[in-house]
């Protein structure tokens, strides 16, 4: 932990153009400077940089944010780290926020473990080199099964003896406390036994952290023996919590990074086969099934994961799994799978690496694509099973966090399957809908319905309303600050100025009404808690908020590209700008989101009295014609652009 004070001078000190600079050139031009994307390749500069707002912003790919945003972004590395790295730059020294005499204990634990694991990863590969018993049975089985002793070296694997306790001893001689041995999980200790090595007999595969430091262990047996478990892990321990920790991730980050894709394997020897054909953009979920924690540890360095599962059913369903997983992580997914029954590793020691190469290349398919082929090829021709196919694929488009690709995926998703775009949309807002009835299950009942109605809301009334929601949101954040009405008191004497921020946050709490999407009501959240406690907006809180949907958010919405041609036409006829035009836009916008509100309201309202129609509950009936009466009331008051407090 950084202490906020440390954070805040941090950000003070960092100027973008330098930051920058520190990693690629820029030309000035005008106010900003421009310079070559270091996020994608692109051969005329859209990269631009303000020094005015502290902020770098690509027009290409849409990449931006503030210094931290960028160093993290390059450096793949985590706010935390960045901020580390920025304050080395400008010398600023680090004051680690007060810890509790506990966290200190648990550290000087974790750092006491690290040094057991350590010691541990020196022996099991000395036993391997040295030891007669290491030799014949660690190093030859390696050797057996094709692994060169580049690849041994390269990842640390080793052999742990089989006498009982012959880690333990040696261990506890070089003076390691037995606590810690127990607590790496590297030995056994339960009562009336002596303590004793858990991986007696197997060779070791040793699992890193990502900066290479060995946390954990593998341990395979030798003997073929039904009784004994062929894989043994490590336990959960302070250092190694195996649902965050992916195998190989720290062989494998650089070329992640290089060929921005990350391949995903079931096991230690397929990681390892993999790398030794060649391929080394490749990590295992090993010892768990896949998890939402071990999918961000990838996105640190690339968007692009590709499974690559045998072809067996077990296969394919753990492919379906993780496909959904991943997409709801907001990343690109696709599949490869291998001819049954080979894995990645029998396949990669069968074939040359052009071969392997090669049948990645051509086997590897998009999400729908694979899913698609997958279910419709077992349904033919029965229309019902077609439909539960066709909703199972809907179903992971679904779960894509971002609007626009997921409407991306649906029109391909129509294409393939030949079912109207429409059709698919109304099916992905019912799922969008029901799973976040479930996560915003609030508590105070409110009479504006959250979130919107699918049956009755077409996908375009919804992105209408984030549209609508980004316009506020970007307007307060370009134009908080502006005078937009005067207040006066009972003698009509002006008071005081009305801002933009005040108005909106006023308009839109009146109503209680919670944007759609989450960033944006994320963002207006904290307007709100702002004007409220009568402080004022500054800016970079967004910009420089540690959560980076909130700070890309504020750049996207902030650096719009302006072109000063468009306001100024050649004859130098000066044309309004954005700000001349508040006044009127601000209140139309709010009237435009309450009434756009309603009427998704009042279709809602009105799926429900058909229904309470064809129930014959008459109370429930009599109660919605009476909301539907007021909606209306409001409805109309609203379109004609005279109400201004439309909802109730
Ligand atoms: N694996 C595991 N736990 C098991 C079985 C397998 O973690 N009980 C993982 C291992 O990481 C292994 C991968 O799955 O690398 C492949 O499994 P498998 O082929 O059964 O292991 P091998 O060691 O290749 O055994 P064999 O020589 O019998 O193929
Ligand atoms: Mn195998």
């Amino acid at each position: 932990m950084i202490d906020q004070s440390t954070v805040d001078r941090i950000f003070e000190a960092s100027q973008i153009i330098d930051v920058v600079q520190d990693y690629i050139p820029l030309k000035r031009r005008g106010v900003n400077y421009l310079g070559n994307c270091p996020f994608h390749n692109e051969k005329t500069p859209s990269f631009t940089v303000s020094p005015a707002k502290n902020i770098f912003k690509c027009f290409g790919c849409g990449k931006g944010g503030n210094p931290v945003n960028f160093v993290m972004e390059y450096e793949k590395i985590s706010y935390y780290e960045a901020l580390k790295v920025l304050a080395k730059r400008y010398h600023i020294e680090i004051v680690e926020a007060q810890q509790s005499e506990e966290a200190l204990q648990q550290k000087s634990d974790r750092e006491s473990m690290l040094i057991v694991s350590d010691f541990a990863r020196k022996l099991f590969i000395d036993n391997i080199l040295t030891h007669n018993e290491g030799r014949t049975i660690g190093l030859s089985y390696f050797k057996e099964r094709g692994f060169r002793e580049d690849t041994i070296k390269k990842f640390e694997l080793g052999y742990c003896l089989e006498e009982r306790d012959n880690f333990t001893q040696k261990a506890q001689k070089q003076g390691y406390k037995l606590e810690y041995l127990v607590k790496t999980g590297l030995t056994i200790h339960s009562e009336g036994h002596s303590p004793f090595d858990r991986f007696s007999g197997r060779v070791m595969f040793p699992i890193h952290d990502l900066t290479g430091k060995v946390i954990a262990f593998g341990g395979r047996v030798m003997k073929t023996d039904k009784k004994t478990a062929k894989y043994l892990n490590s336990p959960e321990s302070d250092i190694y919590h195996k649902s965050n920790v992916l195998y190989g991730i720290f062989q494998a980050k650089k070329a992640i990074v290089q060929f921005d894709k990350c391949y995903l394997v079931e096991g230690y020897t397929d990681v390892i086969s993999m790398h030794q054909a060649g391929i080394e953009n490749v990590v295992a979920s090993s010892g768990t099934s896949l998890t939402a924690e071990q999918i961000r540890l990838m996105k640190r360095f690339t968007n692009n994961i590709t499974i690559l599962y045998d072809g067996d059913p077990a296969g394919i369903k753990a492919s379906l799994r993780g496909i959904d997983l991943i997409l709801e992580e907001g990343m690109n997914v696709r599949v490869i799978l291998l001819p049954t029954p080979e894995d990645p590793d029998s396949f990669a020691r069968s074939h040359s690496t052009s071969e392997l190469t090669e049948y990645l290349q051509n086997n590897e398919t998009d999400f729908i694509h694979f899913k698609t082929s997958l279910l419709l090829d077992e349904v033919q021709n029965d229309p019902i099973k077609r439909a539960q196919a066709i909703s199972e694929i809907v179903k992971s488009i679904s779960i894509v966090p971002d609007a626009i690709t997921r409407s991306l995926f649906l029109r391909e998703c129509s294409k393939i399957l030949e079912v109207e775009e429409n059709v698919l949309y109304a099916e992905v807002l019912k799922l969008r809908q029901s799973s976040n009835e479930k996560k915003f299950n609030r508590e105070s009942p409110s009479f504006i319905p959250q979130p919107v109605d699918n049956k009755v809301a077409t996908p375009i009334e919804i992105n209408d309303l984030e549209v609508v929601e980004r316009e506020i949101v970007r307007l307060m954040l370009i134009y908080g600050q502006h005078p937009l009405f005067e207040l006066t008191n009972e003698d009509n004497i002006v008071t005081r100025e009305l801002t933009v921020e005040e108005y909106l946050v006023q308009e839109i709490q009146r109503d209680e009404l919670e944007f759609t999407n989450p960033a944006y009501r994320q963002i207006f959240e904290a307007f709100q808690h702002f004007v409220n406690n009568a402080q004022l907006v500054d800016n970079k809180y967004f910009i420089n908020h540690p959560e980076v949907l909130i700070s890309k958010t504020t750049v996207d919405l902030i650096s719009q590209k302006y072109e000063l041609s468009k306001m100024y036409t050649k004859k130098e006829v000066f044309l309004e700008t954005e700000d001349m035009k508040l006044k009127t836009t601000v209140p139309e916008l709010t009237l435009t989101y309450k009434t756009k509100r309603i009427k998704l309201m009042i279709k809602q309202v009105q799926v429900k009295l058909l229904e309470a129609q064809k129930n014959n509950e008459t109370e429930e009936l009599l109660n919605l014609q009476q909301q539907l009466m007021l909606l209306f009331s409001l409805y109309g008051e609203a379109a004609k652009g005279l109400g201004n407090r439309v909802i109730v």
